[in-house]
């Protein structure tokens, strides 16, 4: 398969947090990858921002070491890598003061009529202030774009002063907010394998699934983000924004089109009948989790609490299970069990689509169960779609029936390198095309269903339930499940 590269139009691409852990392990390697694939004009440019005062060479060089760190070595092309530095420059700007402004206007000044897109990789706190920065020094120019990382606020009020503080500055339509899940390959192929082939559609209903489970599982801790995790947790950190994203993509209605607006709609009237979770459907409809120390890839990991260094207790969930349900026509009925967590056995993303029964089976009692079909999206490793059918066992010996998997393996099919998120995502930004972005009504909206959930948390005090490193999760997010009669999909689980 050749995958075609596009060029896209000169850009200037100013990152805020250039120094910081997103710049170096996803930004710099995804815009190096881009560089390397041609698909940058010579002309651009990418200017680091932090407060670091750094020269071109001294950010040239932290670069060059973020690349090799996250990057494998048969990547890095030393003809390549001297093209790719060339375009790097650094200035020194206070965020929230005034210091380094005139500096970046100086550095962006012969680019008023290019793309210009300023990356906010900072925390959200510092986006009003930056946004309301880049007006008064005259840099929000005709092209201007802002990317927006997540979290977008920590509940709903916060996310609304956030977009109100963006918005002040930049219109709708100049806003990008990442939900890097969008970016990857098979998120997108969701809607490839639901809207351009016909097999799938007339299935996807309630009287055919019985139901969706969801599952974002990793094997990494906290990863030195303990002071920014120990404040979110699994809800807001994953469930918010990606699995909800991903729950979009399942549950939506067929758009009329690929555009942005089209897609976002439909996305929307999902979030919006999202059956809110309060009161007694608490406890009932989701578990907490929190890892204590137990062995995960292979060795000893430490709890939670130890890998934050907290000292005293803390209640904040690294494992969650919610089950959602939407209301309204196609799924009424139809429970949607979302499921993530850290230090979990294995690192697997799937979504599984369960369907229903046969409703009456003609084969012999001892020719071993049916097990109903299920479609299994590999997101990630792995990448796939797997379809799991029933039967015959082959051979002599009456009729025994089993399941066996349709399988198609993205790597074996395609023998492609597949990009990061992020490579395609920046490229998106550039050309302004926000269909993988998420609109303001649609974060406002996922956190109108996620807060009464917090609320309820917070109120009934319900504390996560500790679970061993490497294990998945609590026993209790077994027995959500098993009280409906239904059991997690075994190969994730
Ligand atoms: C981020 C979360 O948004 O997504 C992290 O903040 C999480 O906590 C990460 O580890 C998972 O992304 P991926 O692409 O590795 O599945």
């Amino acid at each position: 398969m050749t995958a075609q590269i596009i060029a896209v139009e000169p850009f200037d691409l100013v990152v805020f947090g250039g120094t910081g852990d997103l710049a170096r392990r996803k930004l710099m390697p995804a815009l190096y990858h881009r560089d390397s694939d041609q698909q940058l004009a010579p002309e651009t440019r990418i200017i680091g921002v932090s407060r670091g005062d750094l020269n071109r060479q001294a950010y040239g060089q932290l670069i060059e070491a973020a690349l090799h760190e996250h990057l494998p070595d048969a990547d890095i092309e030393p003809e390549r890598l001297a093209r790719f530095l060339d375009r790097v420059d650094h200035v020194a700007v206070d965020a929230t003061g005034e210091t380094g402004w005139r500096e970046l206007a100086a550095a962006l000044a012969d680019g008023e009529d290019r793309v210009r897109v300023f990356y906010l990789a900072t925390a959200p706190g510092l986006f009003g202030a930056i946004c309301e920065r880049i007006a008064n020094f005259g840099l929000n120019s005709r092209k201007a774009r802002v990317v927006l990382e997540k979290p977008i606020g920590h509940d709903l009020a916060s996310a609304r002063a956030i977009n109100d503080a963006v918005g002040r500055v930049f219109a709708e339509e100049q806003i990008f907010r990442i939900d890097h899940y969008l970016g990857k390959e098979t998120v997108q192929n969701l809607m490839v394998l639901r809207f351009a082939n016909s097999l799938f559609e007339p299935l996807w209903h309630r009287s055919v699934i019985d139901h969706v489970q969801i599952t974002v599982a990793e094997t990494i801790g906290v990863e030195g983000r303990g002071g920014y995790y120990d404040k979110s947790g699994a809800l807001r950190d994953m469930v918010q924004n990606h699995i909800l994203q991903l729950l979009c993509l399942v549950a939506m209605e067929p758009p009329t089109s690929l555009s942005a607006d089209a897609v976002r709609d439909e996305k929307l009237k999902v979030l919006n009948s999202l059956k809110r979770i309060t009161g007694s459907d608490i406890p009932q409809k989701t578990v907490r989790g929190q890892y204590r120390a137990g062995a995960s890839s292979g060795g000893p990991v430490p709890s939670y609490l130890e890998e934050i260094e907290a000292s005293n207790p803390s209640q904040t969930e690294t494992f969650v299970v919610v089950k959602a349900e939407v209301e309204n026509w196609r799924w009424a009925g139809v429970p949607f069990y979302l499921r993530t967590g850290k230090r979990l056995p294995a690192r697997a993303s799937e979504i599984v689509i369960q369907f229903r029964h046969i409703p009456h089976s003609i084969f012999p009692a001892n020719a071993n169960q049916i097990t109903p079909n299920r479609l299994v999206v590999r997101l990630q490793p792995d990448e796939g779609v797997k379809l799991l059918l029933t039967t015959k066992d082959p051979g002599p010996g009456g009729m025994r029936l089993r399941t066996a998997p349709l399988n198609l393996s993205f790597a074996e099919t395609f023998k492609t390198r597949y990009p990061d998120a992020y490579e395609r995502l920046l490229m998106d930004v550039v050309r302004g095309n926000p269909t993988l972005f998420m609109r303001r009504d649609e974060v406002e909206a996922a956190w109108s269903w996620i807060e009464p959930i917090l609320d309820g948390w917070a109120e009934q005090g319900e504390q996560p339930k500790a679970y061993t490193a490497g294990t998945w999760g609590p026993s209790a997010a077994i027995a959500l499940i098993e009280r409906d009669g239904r059991t997690w999909y075994e190969e994730a689980a």
